[in-house]
């Protein structure tokens, strides 16, 4: 058996466990509050008896770490380098949410020879036993490691607010991932969160304006998941290292995030989502370059 079926063999039996959905969050624009939805969504789960994880693929800022007020001690580098367990990497924070840090773990990945990705990927399908519900937050932008993560997932979670800048970045986001030669259109659901709104109905009409040059120019389907309104409960909960969701949760951005929580557990479990898993994640972002 060559390397590479070795390979497919452990995806494959992988896959016959429990998958966890995999929810990439991302955006075109930086600062338009990706982590606070990844961290929100991930308490709001929690509340409803899901086990989640976060891991954070942002290598630039460790936001994650920062919103929680838990550092981790280890990242994904330690797993990938230095031999540790994925139970070592994952520190429990806030509202018993798992978290990984991804550090700078991922991107030297490509270049690692295929045994050593199988260990890899043998090491993160436990993370399938581990959550139900697995929330990837991404850097922002259009960079090459974004869309890596991005052509991998089942499920994009876009996030956009009303300025102008953050809608065309969208854009330019999608038309990017349209492009990339492993995105698949059946494969993968886009999804449209509308931040920072004044009113539902701002929410609306941004994902409006987004869907008439998405459908008409790029031929996407993206679908419309909610609002979450401008919020200054939020920020002071961010100054304070503590989500919202956790600090009040009767505030209006943390009813929203409850209610978009609520949309997304209803919706789509069993039926529409494919549950791929953490192991198929991961070889899709090795793929590229790998040849699997
Ligand atoms: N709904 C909201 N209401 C008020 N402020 C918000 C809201 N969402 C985000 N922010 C502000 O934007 C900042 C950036 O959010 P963050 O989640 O870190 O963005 P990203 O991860 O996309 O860079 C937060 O620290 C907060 O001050
Ligand atoms: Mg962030």
């Amino acid at each position: 058996m060559d390397q590479a079926q070795q390979l497919r063999n452990i995806i494959k039996a992988s896959q016959q466990r429990p998958l966890a959905r995999v929810i990439t969050v991302t955006s075109g624009k930086g600062g338009v509050g990706k982590s606070n939805t990844a961290i929100n969504l991930a308490i709001q789960f929690r509340k409803m008896g899901q086990r989640v994880i976060i891991l954070d693929a942002d290598f630039g800022l460790a936001n994650i770490e920062i919103m929680f007020g838990a550092v981790p001690k280890h990242n994904l580098y330690d797993l990938i380098y230095k031999g540790m367990k994925m139970s070592d990497i994952i520190t429990w924070g806030p509202g018993e949410v798992g978290f990984i840090s991804g550090g700078s773990g991922i991107v030297g990945m490509s270049n690692l020879s295929r045994d050593y990705l199988s260990y890899i990927i043998q090491n993160l399908a436990q993370l399938d036993a581990m959550a139900d519900i697995i929330i990837v937050d991404t850097g922002a932008g259009i960079s090459d490691a974004v869309l890596e993560f991005l052509v991998a997932s089942g499920e994009i979670l876009l996030v956009t607010t009303p300025e102008p800048t953050s809608i065309t970045d969208a854009y330019t986001l999608l038309k990017a991932l349209g492009r990339h030669e492993r995105f698949s259109r059946t494969d993968t659901k886009i999804k449209v969160l509308s931040n920072r709104v004044e009113s539902e109905e701002e929410g609306r009409t941004l994902f409006s304006k987004l869907n008439l040059v998405v459908s008409r120019y790029l031929k996407l389907d993206i679908e419309y998941l909610g609002s979450v309104p401008q919020d200054e409960e939020l920020r002071k909960a961010v100054m304070q290292q503590t989500p919202i969701s956790l600090k009040d949760s009767k505030a209006k951005s943390a009813r929203a995030y409850e209610a978009i929580a609520g949309t997304l557990m209803n919706k789509e479990v069993g039926k529409t989502i494919q549950k791929r898993g953490m192991a198929a994640f991961f070889s899709h972002i090795v793929a590229g370059k790998k040849n699997l």
